[in-house]
């Protein structure tokens, strides 16, 4: 597959030119190992396109992605997912949707709520793994859709534990309604490239974002916005233009366009091996270790149903040289990628023995305080436009969250903005370390 971006970039550096333009650095570089980097970082210089208003090389990378994933069109971020979501939310803004949320979202929807105005009709999975992971009912989907007329239902999957909701099932009623059907697949590029595909757009989604960066080897701040219908695409240019950084980052794209060959040639050789790998693994395991039920890439562990202290278990892990994407008390996830080879399972096998062997037993019990909705006193805008201060949370009883620093990205919001703090968001916030929270004044 071919790679406009990289091609035009190579070539732009060896031809010397004398760079009359930004980036300040001029293509000279203040250290020594990024010398590459440097030459390659430009802006909107003729023939380089523009994220915006693609018409060149971008636009070109931006058809073979969407070729890749069979889908209507794609967009390039260099805003990660982040951007995407604010232009999903922003196309669905524009036409006047109501918003149905399922509530494990990262906090990329609430600020785009925020930024956008947004209010929602939250409908809470039936949780397992704390507060990270939950099971959809569809029946409560339904009665959502059927309840507010010209909506768009919006569904984090895969979570950060990697498990996948029922996209297919999803797709049908929400077109049955005459819904749109909005996906943030951030932890999911790599799904289309399953034996089987498992990607959102495949399984009947209207639009969904994918952080190439998570899965795929993109640079940080790569995503990819997929749209089932390409007439969409002009108004999500516009709406991710609103709000996205009018530098994109040539290196972030570039990284993206690469990925197209990667994936053209490469991927699903590398998943088929890693799905093996992982197969060994977590059979290797299967008597000391409880998994949760996920999409493969995502080894997420039971720490506490395992018996064992999840944070010691990752303290562990990192003495003997792994460092894993997320560890709390009941949980730690470890993140595979396609681009992981056989000698780093046969290492992460052997450092998680040793790292068990060093854990000390434990009876630590998971944590069991499901969230319940709070009571809402105000819109996520107002409340967190609002002047606010930050308080203790033993003193947050009764008052309207305005905003919350969160344990982990992609997890329920305990309260989210215009919510009032209740006895169980209190608890819960105390069980993830929360010491503080920010509420209306
Ligand atoms: C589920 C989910 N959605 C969205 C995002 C935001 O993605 P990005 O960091 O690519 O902007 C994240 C990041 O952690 C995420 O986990």
């Amino acid at each position: 597959m071919n790679t406009p971006i990289y091609d035009f970039l190579q070539n732009y550096s060896k031809k010397n030119t004398l760079r009359c333009h930004m980036p300040g650095h001029h293509g000279r570089h203040i250290s020594e190992e990024l010398s590459e980097l440097y030459r390659l970082d430009i802006t909107e210089i003729s023939g380089a396109d523009s994220l915006f208003e693609a018409e060149g090389i971008i636009l070109e990378s931006e058809e073979n992605t969407a070729a890749l994933y069979n889908c209507g069109a794609t967009l390039f971020s260099a805003g990660g997912s982040t951007a995407c979501i604010q232009a999903m939310l922003g196309a669905m803004r524009l036409e006047n949707r109501h918003i149905i949320a399922v509530r494990n979202v990262h906090r990329a929807f609430l600020n785009s709520c925020v930024l956008l105005g947004l209010d929602v009709t939250w409908i809470m999975p039936d949780y397992t793994d704390g507060i990270l992971s939950g099971v959809v009912d569809m029946a409560a989907v339904e009665n959502a859709l059927a309840e507010n007329p010209h909506s768009c239902l919006y569904v984090t999957s895969p979570d950060y534990t990697g498990r996948i909701a029922d996209i297919s099932a999803m797709a049908e009623l929400c077109h049955r309604y005459g819904a749109k059907f909005v996906v943030d697949n951030a932890h999911g590029a790599h799904l289309h490239f399953l034996p089987k595909s498992m990607h959102p757009i495949s399984l009947g989604a209207d639009m969904c974002c994918d952080s190439a960066h998570k899965m795929l080897p993109a640079l940080t701040g790569g995503a990819f916005l997929h749209v089932k219908d390409k007439r969409y695409k002009p108004i999500l240019k516009q709406t991710m233009g609103m709000f996205a950084s009018t530098s994109p980052s040539y290196l972030i794209m570039m990284s993206l366009d690469l990925c197209n060959r990667y994936m053209a040639e490469k991927i699903r050789g590398d998943i088929e091996d890693n799905l093996r790998y992982i197969r060994d693994f977590r059979q290797r395991f299967s008597n000391r270790l409880i998994f949760t039920e996920s999409e493969p890439f995502h080894i997420t562990i039971k720490a506490a149903e395992s018996g064992f202290d999840g944070e010691e278990f990752a303290e562990n892990l990192r003495k003997y040289g792994a460092e894993c994407e997320y560890a709390h008390k009941d949980t730690v996830i470890l993140l595979m990628s396609p681009m992981n080879i056989r000698a780093d399972y046969e290492r992460l096998g052997n450092i998680v023995e040793k790292s068990l062997e060093l854990t000390r037993k434990s009876d630590i019990k998971p944590l069991n305080i499901p969230p319940v909705l709070p009571v809402k006193a105000m819109s996520i805008r107002a409340a967190a436009l609002a002047e606010n201060e930050q308080i203790p949370i033993e003193k947050a009883t009764g008052r309207i969250c305005a905003s919350v620093k969160v344990p982990c990205p992609p997890a329920v919001p305990i309260a989210a903005s215009g919510e009032i703090i209740d006895e169980n968001c209190v608890k819960i916030f105390k069980s993830y370390g929360i010491s503080s929270v920010i509420v209306v004044k």
